[in-house]
Formats: C-alpha cells, sequence, structure tokens
C-alpha cells in the first residue's frame, strides 16, 4: 500500500445518514430525506452568504420580524432558500422561522416532520464579515396532524434532531439526532459535508465566559454578582476567567463546544425572559449540547429541554456549555 496520507476512506455526510439509517432497521429513510433537504439548504445559504458583497445583498431590507429585529436582505433571502428546501422534501409539512409571523404549512407535503429555523443567526454581524450561521430543531408531527401549532409547541426532549450550520472561514455544520453530535466541514470542491469531528464531546471544564456585558446595568443582583465571581481567582486558586462574545449566537457556541466555557443571554428587567427564541435558538443548541455532554439551563435553573413554548417566537433566558461553568451557576443561584 502506498504512503499516500491522503484520506482515501472520507465520511460525507450523505454517507453518514445512509449508515444511521440502517442502524435504525425499522428507519424507512424519511428522516434522511430532513436532512438531504437541510444541508442543501445550509450549502446553498453558505454560497449566497459568500457572494453576498458582490452582488450587494449586504443591508437591512427596511422591515421588522415579529420579534422585533430589524430584517437584513440577507435575513429575507436566507429565509426563502430554506422555506423551498423544506417543500422541496415533500415530507416535512410545518416550517416556523424567526423571519416569517405565522406557522407555514407546506401544502402538498406528507404531514411527518415540522421543521423550526433561525435562517441566519447573528445577522447584525453580518456587514462586518463576522460568522453567522443557521439553526434549526426538528419535531417529528403528532399522529394524524395535518399540520398546526400543536407540532412545535412541544417540550424541547420531543425534538427528534437538531443541527446549526457556521458559515465562518470554513462552512461548518453540527448535527444531532438523539444519539451524541457529529461534526462537519463543507468541502467546497466535492460540494459535500465531510465528517470532521465524529461524535464530539464538549471539555466539562473551561474558564470562558461569553455574555454581552453591556446589560449589566439591567442584569438581577445574582446574575451580577455571579459574573463578577467570575472576574475573580476563583476558590481553587485557579485565574480569573477569560472573555470572548462575538454577538453571533452560532460562533459563541461553537467555540463552546470546542473549546469548552459558558455562553449566556440571561434576563434582564428590559427583557425578563432573555432575548433568544425557545424553538429556533435555546431548543437546538440545548439538545446539541446535552448530547455532547454538557448542560443548558435558564436563568432559575431550569433545563431548557423541560420548557414549552407557548407561542412560536417565546423568548427564554439561556446558560449553556461545560458542566463545570453551568454547575458553578447553578450552585450560585442555590445560595
Ligand atoms: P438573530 O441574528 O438570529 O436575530 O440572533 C441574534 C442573537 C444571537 O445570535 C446572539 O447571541 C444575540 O442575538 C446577540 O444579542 P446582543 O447583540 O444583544 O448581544
Ligand atoms: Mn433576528
Ligand atoms: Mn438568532
Ligand atoms: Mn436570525
Amino acid at each position: 500500500k502506498i504512503n499516500t496520507d491522503v484520506d482515501t476512506d472520507i465520511i460525507t455526510l450523505p454517507r453518514f445518514i445512509l449508515e444511521n439509517q440502517k442502524m435504525h432497521l425499522n428507519a424507512k429513510g424519511d428522516f434522511s430525506q430532513v436532512l438531504n433537504a437541510l444541508q442543501f439548504a445550509f450549502k446553498f445559504i453558505s454560497q449566497t452568504i459568500r457572494k453576498a458583497e458582490l452582488i450587494n445583498l449586504i443591508g437591512i431590507t427596511g422591515d421588522m420580524n415579529s420579534t422585533g429585529d430589524q430584517q437584513k436582505k440577507l435575513d429575507v433571502l436566507g429565509d426563502e432558500i430554506f422555506i423551498n428546501a423544506m417543500k422541496s422534501s415533500g415530507i416535512i409539512k410545518c416550517v416556523v422561522s424567526e423571519e416569517q409571523e405565522d406557522l407555514i404549512i407546506l401544502e402538498g407535503n406528507d404531514s411527518k416532520y415540522a421543521v423550526c429555523c433561525d435562517p441566519i443567526d447573528g445577522s447584525s454581524n453580518l456587514d462586518a464579515g463576522v460568522s453567522v450561521g443557521t439553526i434549526v430543531s426538528i419535531f417529528k408531527m403528532m399522529p394524524d396532524s395535518t399540520g398546526a401549532c400543536t407540532d412545535v409547541l412541544r417540550h424541547g426532549w420531543e425534538m427528534c434532531g437538531a443541527c446549526y450550520a457556521m458559515y465562518g472561514a470554513s462552512t461548518h455544520l453540527m448535527l444531532t439526532m438523539g444519539d451524541g453530535i457529529d461534526g462537519f466541514t463543507l468541502d467546497n470542491n466535492l460540494g459535500e459535508f465531510i465528517l470532521t469531528y465524529p461524535n464530539l464531546k464538549i471539555p466539562d471544564h473551561r474558564a470562558i465566559y461569553s455574555i454581552n456585558e453591556g446589560n449589566t446595568y439591567y442584569w438581577t443582583p445574582e446574575i451580577k454578582s455571579f459574573i463578577q465571581s467570575l472576574k475573580e481567582p476563583q476558590e481553587d486558586g485557579s485565574d480569573p476567567y477569560v472573555a470572548r462574545y462575538v454577538g453571533s449566537m452560532v460562533a459563541d457556541v461553537h467555540r463552546t463546544f470546542l473549546y469548552g466555557g459558558l455562553f449566556s443571554y440571561p434576563g434582564d428587567s428590559k427583557h425578563p425572559d432573555g432575548k433568544l427564541r425557545l424553538l429556533y435558538e435555546a431548543f437546538p443548541m440545548a439538545m446539541l449540547m446535552e448530547q455532547a455532554g454538557g448542560l443548558a439551563v435558564d436563568d432559575k435553573g431550569r433545563r431548557i429541554l423541560d420548557l414549552k413554548p407557548n407561542h412560536i417566537h417565546d423568548k427564554t433566558s439561556i446558560w449553556i456549555g461545560s458542566t463545570n461553568e453551568v454547575n458553578k451557576y447553578l450552585n450560585h443561584i442555590k445560595k
């Protein structure tokens, strides 16, 4: 055998999906169809973002979305690309999107899956060329449902899968189907996502905290004192924590998966329920994080996946990351 040190047996996402399907004897391949539609959407959005500056897609539409965010042209374009890709799957019946006021019912599709998405996460950073992403949660629809909010207004633990794409220097994909998480990197020449972080586990400790300190004035005394405690030498004598904040949840949480640490968007006096949306930001990241061996709770210490939204754009506070760091927060609020 010649030593070419070239990996000639790469695992592409389609191959990974097929191998996963074979492991589930009763699988009919439906979930594989959902994942194939998702990976197409990620590739298309990635390509669109990377040429956005060339075709003047930077900037705002001048409209607002239902959660009060200013809509960027790419928010709207990413949303359209995503919804069309879901329709092409033939078996995704409902779509919730940050950029759509109401649940979307895809006429003509079989009523098998409901997908919630944040088409462009971190879009306020877009015009500065900072990493942004797409975040997705997947639910199997309720039996005999033809598509209604009841298909998505469910506990986080009812999700059957979750994933995000991050459009950074490379395009990365993190995916869970409920049995651990796996990371992929898009090979632009092949046009395929390649398995690069098989069965990824988050370090159980890292002295990094990631939070928007510009909101300090509006935090509760408990949260102020907790974050202050991270800036001092720790009880075990270790150094104060390092601060890292990109401002795109996907970028901050992706770093947390790889390095460890703690990301938080807490509630404050202006936004008691925080800023991040449950269905398409907190839930998918919490499922991925728990599957990677981390934790995800809200300001009160409740497990994110045990929460249940009343409306499709409901928000939640969130503390997510390494077990050591999240437990530090939980111990602090118990005092
Ligand atoms: P989106 O761009 O999808 O609206 O999400 C933005 C979110 C999230 O990406 C990030 O963690 C948070 O907003 C940053 O908020 P601040 O700018 O208030 O820190
Ligand atoms: Mn937004
Ligand atoms: Mn977002
Ligand atoms: Mn968004």
